[in-house]
């Protein structure tokens, strides 16, 4: 199953000249010419659509400029900060509320939160063999890849899965929404098992858990956990749950929707963007660059030292080559990103008390210099601050949870997002999304095999 069929050498070469020399396009007309990213030229995003699901808010239109703003998050118009504390305040679970509020648009009455927290619990089990054929039997050294191949494999287990009706597509919704941490709990212990030569630990799931005390039982070998680590988890699925109609995986799903295709098609692409490294991979990546920083530099308080390695970073000299610093910047967010002060507020204790106070100051050390590094390495100029992804990592990590997990957490959450965007789009949208592009190809002839 492991094995690689590589071209050889010289035949990949000749290939890549062949393509190479037909697809360069002109920057300067992909610049001039074009929305590149689906951005305007003052670098806001082009808009696709009109939504009751989120706003994301980063910056205000000044004489025609952005000025930055401190971030806000607002969920079906509450704000995320009033979310999170009115949970808090009351010490409990809060990701059940928000799929509520997300998929529904309201809050919901106690009952309502209690028959749903139900509905959710008695819908984690995956149907009947689906995880002996489609997970152990087939098991994947990516979580994501193993989410997004067993979301697709759903279809087969659904009578009905073409059917874009309400009811239906609710119904698929709520069940997806539930079984996901299942799928990714199972995928774990097969890779576990599979790659890691470890043990593969299943525990069925418990009756009456919220989504992330789910997840902590399932993940750790004696299912035990403390209520301040289920809290944490469940802020940060409370948080990851949505950012909006524009963000990568969440335009996806509502690309997919819009032509009409069923949900799992939709939501297995979704979590195909989600793995990028610019979107939701770039957790699992700022643990990669923190290592490359712990390791290259003696004396993580000294600032100088930081700074010299993030250059370094900047110009594609060292950790991945890319030329990013993973964690931070936005499309939309310029002064702060909420997810991430509310994040490092809550996280802090806990991180600090299982001896991870270093780190975490070191990634505030990152955070407070990379703006001047990018400005000076690469020119940018705009309010730059750190994103959700810099502090996740850090706090998944406090809660034990293991690195290749970080992407697939942030999937489990975001669905709630992705399936009531999906429902909007496809209730109140209906036009297939269809943006142009312009062809920059010369026309040539067709010529025949034996004159080339
Ligand atoms: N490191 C290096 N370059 C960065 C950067 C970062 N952290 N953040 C922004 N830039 C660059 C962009 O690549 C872009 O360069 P380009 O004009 O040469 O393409 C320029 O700064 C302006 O980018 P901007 O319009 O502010 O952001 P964007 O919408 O193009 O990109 C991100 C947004 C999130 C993809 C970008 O900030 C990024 O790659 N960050 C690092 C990855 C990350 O943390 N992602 C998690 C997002 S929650």
């Amino acid at each position: 199953m492991n094995e690689t069929r590589e071209f050889s050498r010289t035949t990949l070469e000749d290939l890549c000249e062949e393509l190479q020399k037909n697809t360069s396009i002109d920057a300067s007309r992909n610049k001039t010419e074009v929305k590149r990213g689906l951005r305007n030229s003052d670098g806001s995003g082009v808009m696709a659509g009109l939504t009751k699901v989120c706003n994301v808010h980063g910056y205000v239109m000044n004489e025609g400029e952005k000025a930055p703003v401190p971030g806000r998050l607002i969920y079906r118009g509450i704000d995320i900060y009033d979310l999170v504390d009115g949970c808090q305040k009351e010490g409990r679970f809060g990701y059940e509320e928000t799929v509520w509020l997300l998929l529904f648009g309201k809050l919901p009455t106690k009952a309502q939160l209690e028959g749903f927290q139900s509905l959710l619990s008695s819908y984690r089990d995956l149907p009947e063999y689906f995880a002996e054929d489609t997970i152990l039997k087939a098991p994947s050294p990516n979580i994501m890849n193993k989410m997004a191949r067993a979301v697709l494999t759903l279809y087969s287990y659904d009578d009905n899965p073409d059917d874009t009706s309400m009811q239906n597509n609710l119904q698929q919704s709520i069940q997806l929404i539930a079984s996901v941490p299942t799928i990714m709990s199972y995928a774990y212990q097969v890779k576990r098992r599979y790659y890691d030569n470890d043990n593969m630990v299943f525990h069925p799931f418990k009756d009456g858990l919220s989504t992330s005390e789910s997840i902590l039982y399932s993940l750790r070998d004696d299912s035990s956990y403390t209520r301040e680590e289920a809290l944490l988890l469940d802020l940060c699925l409370i948080l990851h749950a949505e950012h909006g109609g524009g963000n990568n995986s969440t335009f996806t799903t509502r690309v997919l929707s819009s032509s009409g295709t069923d949900i799992y098609s939709a939501i297995g692409a979704a979590i195909g963007s989600l793995k990028g490294p610019r979107h939701g991979g770039a957790n699992a990546k700022v643990t990669e660059m923190q290592n490359a920083v712990k390791q290259n530099v003696k004396n993580w308080e000294d600032e100088e030292e930081v700074r010299a390695f993030l250059m370094k970073i900047a110009r594609g000299e060292a950790g991945d080559g890319s030329g990013l610093i993973y964690g931070m910047g936005h499309a939309v967010y310029t002064m702060s990103d909420p997810r991430a002060v509310l994040l490092k507020k809550t996280a802090y204790p806990l991180a600090e008390k299982q001896g991870f106070g270093p780190e975490f100051r070191l990634l505030e050390t990152i955070e407070k210099l990379a703006p001047d590094v990018l400005a000076e390495v690469r020119g940018i100029d705009k309010t730059l601050c750190a994103n959700v992804d810099m502090y996740s990592g850090l706090v998944y990590r406090a809660l034990r949870i293991p690195p290749e997990l970080f992407t697939p957490i942030f999937a489990v959450a975001r669905m709630a997002g992705w399936c009531a965007h999906r429902m909007e789009e496809l209730y109140t949208c209906r036009r297939i999304i269809r943006p142009a592009y312009k062809s920059v190809m010369p026309e040539q002839p067709y010529v025949a095999i034996s004159d080339r």
